[in-house]
């Protein structure tokens, strides 16, 4: 079958075309006391416009996987494909936001998201960097260095200058890991809101249960040695969704459990 065949009659989930196909995928390392393989036969589709998080503990291969997805690593073995082509570098349609702060230290909040923004007229350029300051609420900051401003409020500025790339996937890597838990929440929603405005795919990478649950349509469960995909959970709780609430909880307390299946 070929890809564009497939895409259109076989992977479907719940009607939603995928985006990202992951087969088979395999990393392995060679390090000075042999290979070690980090990722072993992830299977996994992503849908166009879906919200997935990839869960597990540390050192089980998120970030190894979301280097996979970025382009920046090559696969061992299998294959990740992007609307049916191969990832083979980094590209424009990807944007990445890590846990640590990447913004330039020697530019204002405002140079900083206008920084990746090439080929637009001054004027327009100028309109949409505004738009998105104003977006993440960072209007009456836009003439600050990072270090003038707070950890959440540097986040906010990392999700605008990707935003305004408009790019098709979103890959976190634990972007929220750093912060308190009350900046966390609020960038959690933030983060929400704009998903909801621009629907682009997200794959955000936790070892929260809580954040997981708050954000995902879908968790994509990982175990370690080797990394790879123990579970799926399909989080069937409307948006927004309510911490407190006994069926929050319960989702919570299921992947819990299932984390801590002997496998
Ligand atoms: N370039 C590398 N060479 C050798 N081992 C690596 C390399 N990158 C990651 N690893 C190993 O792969 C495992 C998974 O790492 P990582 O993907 O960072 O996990 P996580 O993000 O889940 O904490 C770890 O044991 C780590 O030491
Ligand atoms: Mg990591």
């Amino acid at each position: 079958m070929t890809t564009q065949l497939k895409l259109l009659t076989g992977k479907r989930e719940a009607g939603i075309v995928p985006t990202l196909e992951v087969t088979r995928l395999s990393k392995v390392f060679k390090t000075g006391e042999g290979p070690v393989t980090v990722l072993r036969d992830l299977d996994f589709t992503v849908g166009k416009g879906e919200f997935i998080c990839v869960l597990g503990p540390s050192g089980c291969g998120k970030t190894t996987l979301l280097n996979l997805l970025a382009g920046f690593e090559k696969p061992s073995a299998g294959k990740a494909l992007l609307n049916g082509r191969p990832i083979q570098g980094p590209g424009p349609d990807r944007c990445v936001v890590f846990q640590e702060d990447t913004l330039f230290p020697w530019l204002t909040v405002e140079e900083n998201i206008a920084f990746g923004v090439n080929g637009v007229p001054k004027k327009e350029k100028q309109e949409k960097v505004l738009h998105f300051l104003d977006l993440v609420g960072l209007t009456p900051f836009q003439d600050y260095l990072p270090r003038e401003i707070s950890g959440g409020m540097k986040k906010r500025v990392s999700l605008a200058r990707v935003l305004i790339l408009q790019p098709q996937i979103l890959l976190m890597d634990e972007p929220f890991g750093a912060l308190d838990a009350q900046a966390r929440e609020e960038m959690q929603d933030l983060l929400l809101s704009l998903w909801n405005q621009f629907h682009h795919t997200i794959v955000f990478i936790t070892h929260d249960i809580d954040e997981a649950v708050a954000l995902a349509d879908r968790v994509l469960l990982m175990q370690k040695d080797p990394g790879a995909i123990a579970e799926e959970t399909r989080v069937r709780l409307p948006r927004p969704r309510e911490r407190t609430a006994a069926s929050f909880q319960d989702y919570c307390k299921a992947l819990y459990q299932s984390i801590k299946k002997p496998r």
